[in-house]
């Protein structure tokens, strides 16, 4: 194909066209920067940051780091030297808020309490959903920017610096950080993420991301495997592709007016190196086309899993979700995976108790549940978010008991899948690409095969981005347990 001939005079291309990965995604992690920059002078300004959310907002907080050190800041994780905190936020449940709400009230006690105050900003979804709301909330916050504004973050910082709020949440078309230098984190080295899109236009009802993060875009082809093969060529085995529908990436070449498509850009990924594994996250079930499906079973370095949120399995539910699928839409496109990828992993995101639904939907859910058998699932209640569609249209009319018992079985049911699934594991061996040492054991080591189960094994002379094979011996709903059989 013409283009990937193309793309091989990757080496050619500005390097600058690269942002940040990340190494792990966890909830309210502090970023330890590993940065050539990051020298002990007293007299340069410190900043402090945690990240809340999804794995595109974790991205993000490496496209601030790197704007933040090119404007003379370094990083520190010690909140207590820190000028500047900075929390970069999520607003997709209430809860996640409330979490939030919560750690800034321990940032502006001890603001209270230091005499040279620190400057305090709120970045990310809250930012963007609240705008200066929150600066009459949080009285000691002196910038609120959303996540389209982090290049004016210096600018916000010089205004708040004068004694000043600065406030930035313009929304952008255009903006997608292609060109933002990286900023090397140091975690585990092996798995880096790489945003490809920005924003939403579906119009899920109950989604508040599409009014956080505005309309869709996607990012230049070029500096997303640029960035992809910078991490490979830094040592990392594994690249994950980033964007809240995947699926409808889509971006034309200005010189040649060829047109990427999520499918292309994932054969241009996956042709970077054969030893670099590619994920991706995440797929909707109304968009992800046969092409991709083929494109994963093409090649050995595209990851056999798919993360392919379903919500509900009632469609009147889903209807009234905005989700423009129904179950058996949800049903032929699971059967379609399955027939040209045998063996993929599936996993999906699950929501109780939306806006009128009755027990006989509920048990809909648990019955696709059981019919599809996913890997994993992520489940939660249904949280009405202001503004959202559901919110204007619908009552939040299902009793917060109601939501909780019927998370707890759709929780269940998931688990009692996933025990079955897992144990159909054993006797298999699977390739794995060894991440860390493992929670319980020092003398074992853990990391995640295609499907993306996590794998405990012993230690041997492992170490973190090896690839392994493991032979399956026994199996938890959680996590699969084997004996190493071979470095390879
Ligand atoms: N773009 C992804 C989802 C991003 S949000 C997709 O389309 O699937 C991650 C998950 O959070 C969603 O899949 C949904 O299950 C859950 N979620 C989003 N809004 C929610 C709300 N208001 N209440 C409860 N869960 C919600
Ligand atoms: Fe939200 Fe739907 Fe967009 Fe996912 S696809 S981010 S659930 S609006
Ligand atoms: Fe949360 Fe915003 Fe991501 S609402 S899930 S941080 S896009």
């Amino acid at each position: 194909m013409k283009f990937f001939d193309k793309y091989h005079k990757l080496n050619s291309i500005d390097r600058k066209d690269l942002n940040t990965p990340l190494e792990e995604i966890r909830q309210g992690e502090v970023l330890e920067l590993d940065n050539p920059m990051q020298v002990s002078n007293v007299k340069q300004k410190k900043f402090y940051i945690e990240s809340y959310g999804c794995a595109m907002n974790f991205s993000d907080t490496e496209v601030v780091a790197s704007i933040l050190f090119a404007d003379g800041f370094v990083n520190t994780k010690n909140v207590e030297e820190a000028n500047l905190i900075l929390i970069n936020t999520c607003s997709i449940r209430e809860k996640a808020e409330d979490r939030i709400r919560n750690r800034l009230r321990d940032f502006t006690k001890f603001k209270k309490r230091r005499k040279g105050k620190p400057v305090i900003g709120i970045l990310g979804c809250m930012a963007e959903r609240l705008k200066k709301d929150l600066l009459e909330q949080e009285k000691l916050v002196d910038i609120v920017c959303g996540p389209d504004a982090y290049r004016d973050l210096p600018n916000l910082i010089g205004t708040a610096e004068s004694g000043q709020k600065a406030v930035n949440v313009l929304l952008s078309r255009e903006e997608t950080y292609a060109d933002i230098n990286p900023v090397r984190l140091d975690t585990n080295g092996v798995n880096g993420f790489v945003s490809i899109m920005r924003g939403c236009d579906n119009m899920c009802s109950f989604c508040v991301v599409p009014f956080t993060r505005g309309r869709e875009r996607s990012r230049n082809a070029f500096s997303i495997v640029a960035e992809a093969t910078e991490l490979f060529e830094s040592g990392h085995n594994e690249v994950t592709l980033l964007g809240q529908n995947v699926d409808s990436y889509k971006w034309t070449n200005p010189e040649t007016e060829e047109r990427v498509s999520f499918a292309i850009l994932l054969e241009m990924t996956a042709q970077i190196h054969p030893d670099l594994r590619v994920r991706f996250s995440t797929s909707h079930p109304k968009d992800i086309t046969d092409e991709v499906i083929y494109t994963i079973a093409k090649y050995d370095n595209v990851c056999n899993y798919i993360h392919l949120p379903a919500q509900s399995g009632s469609s009147r539910i889903l209807e009234l979700m905005n989700r423009t699928y129904d179950r058996e839409w949800f049903m032929e496109r699971v059967r379609k995976i399955r027939s040209i990828i045998p063996d993929c992993g599936l996993s999906t995101d699950i929501i109780s108790g939306f806006c009128t639904e009755t027990e006989e939907d509920h048990k809909e859910t648990l019955s696709l549940l059981e019919e599809v058998q996913f890997d994993l699932a992520y489940m939660y209640y249904y949280s009405e978010r202001p503004g959202t569609l559901a919110a204007r249209k619908y009552k939040d009319d299902v009793t917060a008991d109601v939501k909780k018992r019927r998370l707890r079985e759709i929780i269940d049911t998931q688990v009692a899948q996933a025990r079955i699934k897992n144990a159909e594991d054993v006797g298999k061996t699977f390739k794995v690409l060894v991440e860390k040492e493992s929670k319980k054991s020092s003398e074992e080591m853990c990391g995640r095969n295609d499907q993306n189960k996590m794998v405990i094994f012993p230690k041997g002379n492992t170490k973190s981005g090896d690839f392994v094979f493991v032979k399956i011996t026994a199996s938890t709903s959680g996590t699969l347990m084997g004996e190493l059989i071979d470095n390879c």
